[in-house]
């Protein structure tokens, strides 16, 4: 028969060409279209990284001006997609209704479904980057029972989704810029990350023809996990179970323990065998936001430094390669802007919805594109007659 590669994990395997992102995960290096990512998180902003990712060149005034204008045009959602959000519990988990309302936009934007237009594609990618921000806040809205709040297009990207989550409309709002540099900072971090399990799972979907919306929706539903986007969401409630400094040793061993299937949130990446990057400059965002909320004294805060501390002298974690990621410390700034750990992996998927969408827009460019059409070692039964039930 055929022989074939056996990848499992796919570790070893390049699936695509791509000219948008480049990690060296020996060196610890990220880069967009060239541009290391420490350089765009201290001197550029996300719209911009966003103009970036899609059209492989940082924009001129002009065309930077324009793109903003657009993406704020379109960030209000079909008023009639409330019902999508109205029809779930009101404790769903906010990436199962993003999943469903993303998913949905299918059936409200047609146009837009159509892949074989160039300039559709163009007003899927915008509407996808512009509306995320406003299914986020609406699913979090929604989960506690407050009204939602429509965006504002007098706002910046970061701004308008703070204001979209913690505007209430019996008081004024108004959005520190400390902390909105600092959501900026951690949507421009996390905006694409080249073949991940999420960006692969929106190729695979749209390697089939598959509408924008339903491959977006497939990459949140794959992000959602564990191992991957909800890392963010189980490193926090981590730190909130080992509760205090002392208590590290007696997880660390957990971790270590082949036994235990517990392991250290927000360590360890398939890349990275080196520091994230990612997460040296989510490391000084953290110190700066709780410096202004007044919280340096915050118990989880502690807890995270020592356990890295720890887990950094410790053999294991250094023979291993296993090194603090960048979700390690997005979500102590999370929890202290005053999101419930529930909206950490949403606001990844709102963020990485760039990364998505250019690849999505890279691959369908691509002439040499097919179906994604993994092939299989099979370990089962050989060839066998059917066996009547009676004689069974
Ligand atoms: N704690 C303890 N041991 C670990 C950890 C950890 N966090 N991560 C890996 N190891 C061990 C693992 O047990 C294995 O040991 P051995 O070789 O003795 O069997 C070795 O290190 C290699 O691990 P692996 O699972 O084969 O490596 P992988 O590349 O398949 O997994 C990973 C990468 C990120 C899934 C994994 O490190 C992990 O589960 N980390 C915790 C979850 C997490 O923080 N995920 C976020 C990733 S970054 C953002 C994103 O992708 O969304």
């Amino acid at each position: 028969g055929d022989v074939f590669t056996y990848d499992p994990g796919f570790t070893s395997t390049a699936a695509c060409e791509s000219t948008i992102t480049f990690i060296d995960g020996e060196k610890g290096e990220l880069l967009h279209r060239g541009y290391p990512i420490d350089q765009l998180a201290a001197k550029s902003h996300y719209l911009e990284v966003c103009y970036l990712l899609l059209y492989g060149e940082l924009p001129t005034a002009e065309q930077l001006e324009n793109f903003e204008f657009t993406i704020t045009h379109h960030t209000m959602l079909h008023e009639q997609m409330q019902y999508f959000f109205r029809g779930f519990r009101r404790d769903a988990h906010p990436m199962a209704v993003m999943v469903g309302v993303v998913g949905a936009m299918a059936a409200f934007y047609h146009d837009s479904t159509d892949i074989s237009d160039p300039h559709q594609r163009e007003i899927a990618s915008h509407r996808l980057i512009a509306k995320m921000p406003t299914i986020a806040a609406w699913a979090y809205k929604y989960s506690i029972g407050q009204p939602f709040v429509y965006p504002r297009n007098d706002l910046t990207y970061a701004e308008n989704f703070l204001h979209m989550c913690f505007a209430v409309p019996a008081a004024e709002y108004k959005v520190d810029p400390i902390l909105s540099r600092a959501m900026d900072r951690i949507f421009t971090l996390h905006a694409d990350h080249e073949q991940n399990a999420s960006t692969s799972t929106v190729r695979l979907a749209s390697s089939s023809g598959a509408n924008p919306f339903a491959c977006i929706a497939a990459g949140i539903a794959c992000l959602w996990g564990p191992a991957h986007g909800g890392a963010n969401q189980a490193c926090l409630e981590m730190l909130k179970e080992i509760g205090t400094p002392d208590r590290i040793p007696e997880y660390i061993a957990r971790a270590k323990d082949k036994e235990d299937p517990f392991r250290l949130m927000g360590f360890g990446h398939r890349v990275y065998k080196n520091f994230d990057p990612r997460a040296t400059v989510m490391k000084q965002s953290a110190d700066e936001v709780l410096d202004l909320l007044g919280v340096e004294n915050n118990p989880i805060l502690a807890t995270a430094k020592e356990l890295e501390k720890q887990a950094l002298e410790d053999p294991y974690f250094h023979d291993k390669k296993l090194f603090p990621n960048v979700d390690f410390y997005s979500g102590i700034i999370l929890e202290a802007m005053g999101f419930p750990t529930s909206m950490f992996t949403p606001i990844f998927a709102l963020s990485r919805t760039v990364g998505w969408v250019s690849q999505w827009k890279e691959q369908l460019a691509d002439p040499t594109m097919k179906i994604g059409r993994p092939r299989q070692l099979y370990t089962g039964a050989p060839f066998r007659d059917y066996v009547e039930v009676e004689d069974r």
